[in-house]
Formats: C-alpha cells, sequence, structure tokens
C-alpha cells in the first residue's frame, strides 16, 4: 500500500491504492546495450541523437512537458519507455505509431488530463497512475490490449461502469489511484486480492470527512515480511467510515480504535483472530453487527466479555470457530443488546446455555456437540428462534425454559422417542423442523405421531418426507405418517380382554351350533365324506380288475325292508348306482349263504343294514364268512356300514367277534332322524361309488 499526502489543509485526502506492485515480467535480456538512460536530467524535450537500435529508454525525473511523434519516430525496436515523473499533459497514442513493439509504458506522476488515440495492441504494462484526470482515462479502444497484464489509473471522480472496457481482459494487476477531492462519488468500495508490497506508516494517512460508507477489502496477500502490524491494522479500524469488511486475510489480530468509532457494521470474515480481539474495547459503542465467522476463536466467555462495552451489539456471529464451553465460573458478561447470536460449527457442549446474553432472541447453536438442553435455564425468556440442528440431542426441549419459542429447527439429531410434553408446552410455536431424526417406531411413539400430523400444516417443516422410522429394522425408512400401531398391540389391557372376548365368544358359538344343530355330527360326516372320496379316487387296481356285475350288495333284515326300498334304492340308483338285494337278485336254489358269497363277490361294495334286527335275525350268515374270507380284511374299504337304529354293546352276542370288531374299529353312516340332516348322510353314502366303473352282465360272465 502506498500513500500520498493531502497538501491542503483542511480538504479531504483519501488515497486508496491497490498497489501490487509489479513484478515486471518483461524480460531485458539482450537489452542492456540497447537500453539508453537519461533519468533525472532536467531534461525539457526528448534528446534527438538517441541510438535507432534502442529498445529501451528511461526518461524519468526529468521536465518533459509533451511527447510527440518526431521524438520516437526513428526509435522502431523501442520496447520500453519509462516517463513518470514529468509534467505530460496530453497524450496522443498515436505517437507510437512506428514501435509496433512497445510494450511498457510509464507515464505516471505526470499532469495528464486527456489521452487519446488507439494504445498498440503489443502493450502489457501500462502505467498512467498519479495523473490529473477527472475520470478514469479508460476508453472502448482499451478493449483490444488482450496482452496487458498491468495497468495504472488515477481519477478524481469514480464510477464504476467506468471499467467496463476492460471489465473482460485477465489483468494481473490494476493500481487505482483515487485522489480524493472529489471522492464522494465513491461510497462504497470493493478491493479484491490486495497485496501489501510497502510498510507502511500510520502517521501517513489522515481521515477527516469522507462520503465513503463502506470497504470491503477481501483476498489479502502480504508480501512485506517484516513490517509493523500495529500501522497496518490501525489504518483499518480507525477508519472514519461505517461498514468495515476485511476477510480471507493472514490477519491475525485487529486493534481496538483509538477513538469512539463511527463503526456499525464490522465482518471479518475467515481471518486468524483470537480471543485477545477487541477485549477491553470501549471505542466499538455504535457497533451493530459483528462478525468473526470463521477465525480461531476458542473461548465462548472471552467472547462474552468482548461484547462488554458494545452497547449497540445487536447482531454477533462467531459461527465456524473453534469455541469450547468449557465450565464457565461464575456467569458470564455479555452485552445486553445482543439478540442475535450466531454460535454455529464450533465444539460447544450442554454448559453452552449457561454462557448467553440474557435477551437473546435468535439464537443458532446447529452444528455443535450439545446432548441435552438443561431444563432449570430460567434466564432465555426472550428467546424466540433456537437452531440446535446437527447436535447429539436426544430429546425435544420442552418450553418451559423458553415460553416464546416460536421456531425450533432440531433436525439431524438423535430424537428416538420425543416426549409429548412439546406439544403441551410450547403453545406459541409457529415452525417446527424435526426432520432427519432416528425416530424408533414402536407404540410409546403413536402419541407424538398424532400430535406432529394434528398440527403438521404450516407449521412442521419437511413433514412428511423427511420423518422417517430409524428403529427397529423392520419399520426403517417407514415415513411417520404411514406408521400405524393398532390399539391392540399396544396396550396389554385391553389385549387380554379382547383376546378372552373372543375366545368366550368362540366357545359360546360352539356351544350353541352343537346344542342346536349337532355340530359334532356334521363335521363327523363331512370328516368321512372327505374320507371316502379321497379313497374313491384311489381304488387299488386288482379292486378294478374285479369283474363286478353291482356297484353295492345290499343286505338288510326283512324287518328294515321299507327302509330300503323306500330310502335307500331310491336314493341311490337315481344316480345310477346298481343295487344286488337277496330278494330280487338271488338265484333260486343256492343257499342263502352261497348267495350273499356269489353277489358279494360281483359287487363293489357291500352294505350292511344294521338294526337290532338285523343282527338278531340275519348276521349269523356273515359271521362265518367273514371270519375266513379275506374280501373283508382289515382296513379294506368293500364294507359300508349303516347304523339304522343304535344298538348297544352289550346287545351284540358273544359269539359275533367280527361283528364287534367291525363296529369298534370302523366308522359306521348313522341313518339321521331329523330330516335336515339326511341330505349329507346319502351324499356320504353315494361318494363311496364315485368313481366310474364297467358293470358286465350275468349272462356275459357265464361265457
Ligand atoms: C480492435 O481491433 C480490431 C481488429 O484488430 C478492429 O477491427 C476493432 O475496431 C478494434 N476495436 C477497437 C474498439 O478499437
Ligand atoms: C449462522 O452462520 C452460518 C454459517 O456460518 C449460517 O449458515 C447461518 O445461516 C447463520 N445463522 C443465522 C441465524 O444467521
Amino acid at each position: 500500500m502506498t500513500r500520498r499526502r493531502e497538501p491542503t489543509a483542511g480538504s479531504f485526502h483519501f488515497v486508496c491504492i491497490l498497489a501490487f506492485i509489479v513484478g515486471i515480467m518483461i524480460q531485458f535480456s539482450d537489452e542492456r546495450e540497447s537500453a539508453v538512460d537519461y533519468s533525472n536530467r532536467n531534461l525539457t524535450r526528448v534528446p534527438k541523437d538517441l541510438p535507432p537500435g534502442t529498445k529501451s529508454l528511461n526518461l524519468s525525473q526529468n521536465s518533459i512537458p509533451e511527447l510527440q511523434m518526431s521524438d520516437v519516430r526513428f526509435l522502431p525496436e523501442l520496447r520500453a519507455l519509462r516517463l513518470s515523473h514529468n509534467r505530460i499533459q496530453r497524450l496522443d497514442f498515436g505517437v507510437f505509431k512506428f514501435s509496433p513493439n512497445l510494450e511498457y509504458l510509464d507515464v505516471s506522476h505526470n499532469q495528464l488530463r486527456n489521452i487519446f488515440g488507439c494504445p498498440a495492441v503489443s502493450l502489457k504494462h501500462l502505467d498512467l497512475s498519479f495523473n490529473d484526470f477527472d475520470v478514469l482515462p479508460v476508453y472502448k479502444e482499451f478493449a483490444n490490449l488482450t496482452h496487458l497484464s498491468f495497468l495504472g489509473l488515477s481519477a478524481t471522480k469514480f464510477r464504476q461502469l467506468d471499467l467496463l472496457p476492460i471489465a473482460h481482459l485477465h489483468l494481473n494487476y490494476i493500481l487505482l489511484d483515487l485522489v480524493g477531492y472529489h471522492v464522494k462519488d465513491v461510497e462504497y468500495l470493493n478491493i479484491y486480492n490486495l497485496t501489501i508490497t510497502e510498510s507502511i506508516n500510520h502517521e501517513e494517512f489522515i481521515y477527516s470527512e469522507t462520503a465513503l460508507k463502506a470497504l470491503t477489502i477481501e483476498h489479502v496477500t502480504n508480501q512485506v515480511f517484516i513490517f509493523a502490524k500495529e500501522a497496518l491494522y490501525s489504518v483499518f479500524v480507525d477508519m472514519n467510515i461505517r461498514m468495515l469488511t476485511i476477510s480471507y486475510t493472514p490477519f491475525i489480530h485487529m486493534l481496538c480504535p483509538h477513538f469512539p468509532s463511527k463503526f456499525t457494521f464490522l465482518n471479518f470474515t475467515q481471518n486468524v483472530f483470537t480471543d485477545s480481539v477487541f477485549q477491553g474495547c470501549s471505542t466499538l459503542g455504535k457497533l451493530e453487527t459483528l462478525i468473526l465467522q470463521k477465525n480461531s476463536l476458542k473461548n465462548l466467555s472471552m467472547v462474552g466479555l468482548m461484547t462488554k462495552n458494545m452497547f449497540s451489539l445487536e447482531t454477533l456471529d462467531v459461527s465456524l470457530n473453534s469455541l469450547d464451553s468449557h465450565a464457565y465460573e461464575g456467569t458470564c458478561t455479555w452485552a445486553e443488546s445482543i439478540s442475535v447470536l450466531n454460535l454455529s460449527s464450533n465444539v460447544l457442549t450442554d454448559s453452552v446455555f449457561r454462557c448467553l446474553p440474557p435477551k437473546v432472541k435468535v439464537l443458532d447453536l446447529h452444528n455443535n456437540r450439545i446432548m441435552s438442553i438443561p431444563k432449570d435455564i430460567t434466564y432465555l425468556q426472550d428467546l424466540q428462534e433456537l437452531n440446535v440442528a446437527s447436535n447429539s440431542l436426544t430429546d425435544l426441549p420442552g418450553c418451559g425454559a423458553f415460553s416464546i419459542l416460536s421456531v425450533l429447527i432440531i433436525e439431524h439429531n438423535l430424537v428416538s422417542h420425543p416426549s409429548v410434553d412439546f406439544f403441551q408446552s410450547c403453545q406459541k410455536i409457529r415452525s417446527l423442523t424435526a426432520g432427519n431424526n432416528p425416530f424408533r417406531c414402536t407404540c410409546e411413539l403413536r402419541e407424538f405421531v398424532k400430535n406432529i400430523g394434528h398440527i403438521s400444516g404450516d407449521v412442521v417443516e419437511g413433514w412428511p418426507d423427511a420423518y422417517r422410522c430409524g428403529s427397529p429394522e423392520s419399520a426403517k425408512g417407514t415415513p411417520l405418517q404411514d406408521f400405524h400401531m393398532s390399539p391392540l398391540s399396544c396396550d396389554t389391557v385391553l389385549l387380554i380382554v379382547t383376546v378372552g372376548a373372543t375366545l368366550l365368544g368362540l366357545v359360546a358359538i360352539m356351544a350353541f351350533l352343537c346344542l342346536y344343530f349337532d355340530l359334532p355330527w356334521y363335521l363327523r360326516m363331512m370328516c368321512q365324506w372327505t374320507q371316502t372320496r379321497h379313497r374313491a379316487r384311489n381304488i387299488p387296481e386288482e379292486e378294478l380288475q374285479r369283474k363286478l356285475q353291482f356297484h353295492a350288495f345290499v343286505s338288510y333284515s326283512e324287518h328294515d325292508s321299507t327302509w330300503v326300498k323306500n330310502e335307500l334304492l331310491p336314493n341311490l340308483e337315481k344316480d345310477g348306482i346298481q343295487i344286488c338285494l337277496h330278494e330280487r337278485n338271488f338265484i333260486p336254489g343256492k343257499s342263502i349263504v352261497e348267495n350273499i358269497i356269489h353277489f358279494i363277490e360281483k359287487s363293489y361294495k357291500s352294505i350292511f343294514v344294521l338294526s337290532p334286527h338285523f343282527i338278531q335275525s340275519e348276521w349269523c350268515h356273515y359271521e362265518l364268512y367273514f371270519a375266513h374270507h379275506n374280501l373283508f380284511h382289515e382296513g379294506s374299504d368293500n364294507l359300508i356300514l349303516v347304523l339304522l337304529e343304535p344298538i348297544q354293546q352289550d346287545n351284540i352276542p358273544s359269539r359275533y367277534h367280527k361283528l364287534r370288531a367291525l363296529m369298534t374299529q370302523r366308522t359306521y353312516l348313522e341313518w339321521p332322524a331329523e330330516k335336515s340332516k339326511r341330505g349329507l348322510f346319502w351324499a356320504n353314502l353315494r361318494a363311496s361309488f364315485s368313481t366310474k366303473l364297467i358293470l358286465v352282465h350275468e349272462e356275459d360272465m357265464g361265457t
């Protein structure tokens, strides 16, 4: 940074220079012999006897008032011309028409008010700074200077649009010398990529009235290794302006202003300031906003102490530091005026809540290490907005401590089963952001989901997408909105009562069915029917190869013949089942037993209509036969027993071993007394004949 002293007392002189001098890169390697130095010779005109091969000409520190074409016309090799510190008032770039290689032209520190003509396109370095231009000497012909890397300019009036013609050029350095007789055109000045190349002496700077309101300096590089840092810091901090931004610099400190300062806004984002900054400083009484984002602050109570005398401070941003809240002794001191405090992205823990400005309204604590918010905090009664996102909180805070809280951001924490108090105690809440927490979707969460679903509308931010179950594994990822637990699975008493009632009901229904509809009978019949059908479908091969004349041989007592003729025959024969009755089919001349044996063998099944009469009168014919004939061996299916009337075991004569055995081993079909049951009875009986059999006639059999 360079400086210039204002000679006229009382008038304002503000110099702000981006001085970045100039590792000029032009190589003058083979040019030593063609370099001509006429500097500091009191010349009033350009000498005429210059060697025509001159490549570099130094005419600085003379009194030359003018440059004409004839002065340089015979120097076609000219590459560098230094004319600084002369008395030139106007310059026509046309004079260099015959020097097509001109790369370096320094006309700084003259009295230039006018320039015109087309500057040579070959120019790399053009210095017009420290002259008497009113407005910046940049016009549209400058747009073609594509090789230019350094441009020095000066003006008393500065308008941003003046730089438009060169806005597209890739200049490495621009030197802007604003000699501010009329600097009241300049209110906001932004400087980027400042390089400090000269050390600074504080006394050289004089600030009095200025129209400048805001100065922004970003990205400072320091090329001076040993310099009085204090002086540099004073230059900035004693500036007579309202807003100052110095960011992205290697500065490690900033001084307290030496006099009560006009600053209302200070932004020191991304420097290397430490806790000692502004400690004990009482000259920043007008400061309203202080931004110390991304520095090296460590101790929160020191930050509080720093603000002690900043009576107007409203907004303090100390985010992105390394602030730690180790246990505080006693209370922290803060400026009472602070209402917005940004403490985000530090390493603060729960104890931060014991060291906060008492009147704070907006508190940003996101991205810290807070695990819980102490319940006994009572002094933050003005808190309206609290951001504790990206911490390690496991529950929502109640609003007991912050009675007028209206905005709560608590996303990205570890809240798994939030307590429902929140909705009761935080009546003023108008925005809740609680998504991206690992909600545990169990019975306990139902109340919360109900509450949150109730108020969701505009209040719950990110609902429903950001609110999902984190556990149990089976529910992971399910939106809370779609998470339902039946009341039954969540309430043991209800569950027991319900299961009990259901069982009772079932028992009652069963009892009713048994009592009034003889359910067991139906079940037994259905079961038999199923088995019979199943068996009928899997008839053994040898069975089918028997030569059969009838589907069934029916054996019954004379006493039951009415039933056989009126019930059995019509019901079976209507389905095409061929029945053999002894009265109808028996062959005369053969004995009863011979007949029986004959027809049993010619029939697919044998139906015995059992009744006390049958046992008494008919069974004797069969007992012997059954004992010897393997057609009715154990497990054979050929026998169908129909129980027409109940028979007591005791009533079966003891010599009928086979009958006794059959009655205990086999299932028999009972003829139901109720008409309604008879359909099933017949179905059951017919099921035995559901196979298609090919019957032969007796005549055919004889052959
Ligand atoms: C820039 O150069 C081109 C050709 O070299 C010329 O046509 C144009 O007029 C020049 N522009 C200015 C603004 O001088
Ligand atoms: C706090 O600072 C962080 C960045 O450092 C920013 O993202 C956030 O918006 C700030 N909070 C408030 C309330 O201004």
